[in-house]
């Protein structure tokens, strides 16, 4: 017997502490505008080092818990949770122990996906995978980076971009095969990982880079490059996702879109001609929140009433690796 996977609960969180172009300008040779005008970024939250004692795995606790409350549920009867994220606390324990024993349960399995911002999309993927197969029947899916702490904040280039966030759901198996994951795609090219890469140690530094400024332990980027990539790559996969199910820009209510830069979002707008009112953009508030991005993005438009039961919608991610992922859920 096939099951399905449905969407019991979506949540969210950010911290509190908010940070403007304007701040950062006062200490980078950068500008409001020209962060406008290259990212649609206007501020991002980030984690405060000096009053904030939950890090990371508070952020992601929080986006679990509220994805629970909101399927009605206790973290108990959780039997599998997956936190997508490069930024977990430890490399042992994975964030997603510590996380199950916040919200509650000590026999539910748990581990850390690393696919960087594609990782939320990834961690969809495989619990519906997992739940079609019977083998598990309530997942939490966490996506939480905290890039504010790998960000070199006297470097402008990179640290202008991101910010700290985490969007989370709970998936339960279905007994109608049809709700669900109805197309998925995921994919890397390890060839192209020195696009966007984060070196702890100095023989980890490619010869190319040996003369970046940014600080060993931070996101070093081609940003260029990536920006290419990520245009072409949003576009061959929303393509091939309505090729291969049949459905076209009408059938489906919302594109829920990895939030890198909302000039590539644009592009993908344009090309493919998506209504823009179907593809919500919150980088201005968040900036590029890494595997938090597209939780936020589904938790915004779940919270205004803008998906519901028996749509389509479309998630859509690249990131690091560099990585790619997308699917298409009846919701
Ligand atoms: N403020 C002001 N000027 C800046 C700047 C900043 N924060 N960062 C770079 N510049 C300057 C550069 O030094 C360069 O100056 P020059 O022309 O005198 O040499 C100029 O702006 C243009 O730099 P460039 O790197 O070509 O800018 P860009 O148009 O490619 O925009 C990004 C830079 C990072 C915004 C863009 O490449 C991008 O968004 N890439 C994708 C990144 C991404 O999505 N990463 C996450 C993947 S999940």
């Amino acid at each position: 017997m096939t099951y399905g996977a449905r969407i019991a609960g979506v949540g969210s969180a950010a911290p509190a502490r908010v940070v403007t172009n304007y701040d950062l300008a006062e200490t980078l040779d950068t500008s409001h505008e020209w962060i406008v005008q290259r990212t649609g970024i206007h501020r991002r939250h980030l984690l405060d080092p000096e009053t904030e004692n939950e890090g990371e795995l508070g952020l992601a606790t929080g986006a679990l818990q509220r994805a629970l409350e909101d399927a009605g549920i206790p973290g108990s009867e959780l039997d599998l949770i997956i936190h997508a994220s490069v930024t977990s606390e430890m490399s042992c324990p994975s964030n997603a122990c510590r996380i199950a024993e916040a919200v509650g349960t000590n026999t539910a399995a748990a581990f850390d996906l690393l696919a960087a911002c594609s990782g939320f999309v990834y961690g969809m993927n495989i619990a519906d995978s997992l739940i079609r197969t019977g083998r598990f029947s309530t997942v939490g899916v966490i996506g939480c980076d905290a890039l504010g702490n790998v960000s070199d904040f006297t470097e402008r280039t990179v640290s202008i971009l991101f910010g700290d966030g985490a969007g989370a759901m709970v998936l339960r198996r279905d007994e109608d095969p049809s709700i669900g994951c109805v197309h998925q795609e995921m994919g890397a090219d390890g060839t192209k990982w020195r696009m966007l890469y984060m070196p702890r140690r100095e023989r980890e530094v490619p010869e190319f880079d040996r003369d970046n400024p940014i600080k060993l332990g931070c996101l070093r980027m081609n940003g260029r490059e990536v920006f290419k990539f990520a245009v072409t790559k949003f576009r061959k996969v929303i393509e091939r996702a309505m090729a291969e199910t049949g459905l076209g820009v009408d059938d489906i209510s919302q594109f829920v879109c990895h939030q890198s830069n909302a000039r590539i979002i644009d592009s993908a707008i344009q090309k493919i001609g998506l209504p823009p009112e179907k593809v919500h953009i919150n980088i201005n508030e968040y900036g590029n929140t890494s595997a938090g991005s597209v939780g936020l993005v589904f938790d915004d438009l779940w919270r205004a009433g803008k998906i519901k039961r028996g749509d389509h919608v479309m998630c859509v991610a690249f990131g690091g690796g560099l990585t790619w992922a997308a699917n298409v859920w009846k919701v």
